[in-house]
């Protein structure tokens, strides 16, 4: 039998747990520094310690509490932890958590403007700061969703339907209407692409990876190529997807190029600046931007480089009626809140349901400005460029590929595959910091990410430290 009183839990409780964890967050964050980065749990370890039922009488929130501590935390991967270099590093900021806890009482839905208006108005006030930064004219608009893999998968939704007829309303199977359309990355293009195209029933084999060149850039030419053969083919090359700032090395397309070879072909430009988009804060950075003006859309991810938390994708679209006439469709329960409101955003994408994204990219981009963002981005640069400059002196290694943001890409010299794979497992296991490995032309290269606004050039000098013990130390 239930006795407790219904309802949530006491006022005061409430309060008081709040202070606790508020204390508790203020504490991580200044303790992060000492934490150990990788946790030792093995496999399961975690879930061998909650029971495996579904609980059916309440728990003081007392305990739940003390078994974060005692049971989640051993278990967490500190992303924040300035000596973390995986990835792109971590967005955390404290600004960023304010807004996260602000979100969670608030607990509204995005999904029209009557579902909150702050929500939807504060959402078009963030993409456009964002656009300002980015320098995107009025032809564009944007759409918050919650990762890039989504807004790419969008964006292809929106060319699909413009490259056919009626998709939407019809769909593909069973249509002898429909050509078999083609899709163009170069070979350092994220998985995300494939993704969407599987989504979008394009199919996985229709993604076309396109010759990169030395220095991991698209290779125009081998793209062209490849574009004339399929039309020979009888297929109908339908998007280029062009990569400012690739997974592995950062490298960018040549987005101008690669804008000509659309335009010749009538195909979809669609960028993918889900980390690279960041630099564009750079006024020394602008270069980052070239051919932007081209793009049919864009991804970027203020949760990769600017410094909001995760999940925050931004996708702007040119002439954005070409992607909402995709996806609107109002629910019957729903007229009444859609009815007379400027915009509402669940008629851009598949979600209804959306999370209030904005106050977070409001609050830490009003917190640290353009300039303050810009700073820090800089720093991470400058850091990158230390460290590219430490591998290119030391014998032991070798530099992987040419560094062109936060990210290093380098190798033990005249080395075996698993020698630089096990080192960087051996490295993580101990804990004081965290690389990423990835293959590059085939071979294993270690790679260094950075992007968080705790790491400082002590902290990058101990990470290059570790490594060189590392290296010293298999010789052992
Ligand atoms: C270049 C690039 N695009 C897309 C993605 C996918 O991002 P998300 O996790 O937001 O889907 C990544 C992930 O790291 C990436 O590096």
């Amino acid at each position: 039998m239930h006795h407790e009183p219904l309802g949530d839990i006491p006022a005061d409780v409430f309060r008081q747990h709040l202070h606790e964890v508020a204390d508790w967050i203020a504490d991580y964050r200044e303790q992060i520094a000492t934490k150990r980065i990788s946790p030792t749990a093995s496999p399961g370890a975690i879930r061998a310690q909650v029971p495996a039922g579904a609980p059916e009488e309440p728990e003081p929130l007392t305990d739940i509490l003390a078994d974060v501590d005692r049971i989640i935390m051993p278990g967490v991967t500190h992303w924040a932890h300035p000596q973390f270099a995986g990835y792109f590093g971590s967005t955390t900021t404290a600004p960023g958590i304010l807004a996260e806890m602000i979100t969670a009482a608030l607990n509204i839905n995005a999904m029209t403007w009557r579902t909150s208006p702050a929500a939807t108005e504060l959402e078009q006030v963030v993409l456009g700061w964002l656009q300002q930064w980015l320098g995107f004219g009025e032809e564009f608009s944007g759409v918050v969703y919650d990762t890039a893999s989504i807004s790419t998968m969008h964006a292809l939704a929106a060319a699909r339907e413009e490259a056919s007829t009626a998709i939407r309303a019809r769909g593909l199977a069973g249509r002898d209407d429909v050509p078999m359309f083609r899709v163009y990355v170069s070979d350092q293009a994220h998985s995300s692409i494939d993704k969407a195209c599987i989504a979008l029933g394009l199919g996985e084999e229709n993604v076309r990876r396109v010759a990169s060149d030395a220095e991991f850039r698209m290779n125009v030419d081998a793209l062209g190529e490849a574009v004339a053969a399929d039309v020979r083919d009888g297929y109908k090359p339908l998007a280029v997807v062009a990569t400012v700032g690739t997974t592995s090395t950062a490298s960018v397309d040549p987005v101008v190029e690669i804008a000509s070879v659309c335009t010749e072909h009538q195909m979809w430009l669609h960028i993918d600046a889900a980390y690279g988009g960041g630099l564009a804060l750079l006024p020394e950075c602008a270069w980052v931007t070239n051919g932007w003006e081209y793009c049919d859309s864009l991804v970027i991810n203020p949760h990769k480089m600017l410094f909001v938390p995760f999940d925050f994708s931004a996708l702007y679209v040119r002439n954005i009626a070409r992607l909402q006439k995709v996806f609107t469709l109002v629910p019957e329960y729903l007229r009444g809140d859609a009815a007379g409101a400027e915009i509402n955003y669940m008629d851009y994408g598949v979600q209804l349901g959306r999370r209030f994204r904005a106050l977070k990219a409001w609050m830490v981009w009003r917190t640290f400005g353009r300039s303050g963002i810009a700073a820090r981005i800089r720093d991470h640069l400058r850091l990158a460029q230390l460290f590219t400059d430490w591998v290119n002196e030391d014998p032991q290694f070798e530099l992987a590929a040419p560094t062109v943001m936060g990210v290093v890409c380098f190798r033990l010299t005249a080395s075996e595959d698993e020698q630089n794979s096990r080192m960087v497992e051996a490295i993580n296991a101990a804990g004081e910091t965290y690389l990423m490995q990835t293959k590059l032309r085939g071979r294993a290269v270690m790679r260094l990410g950075l992007g968080n606004l705790l790491t400082t050039e002590e902290h990058v000098r101990r990470v290059w430290q570790i490594i060189r013990e590392a290296a010293a130390g298999r010789h052992h």
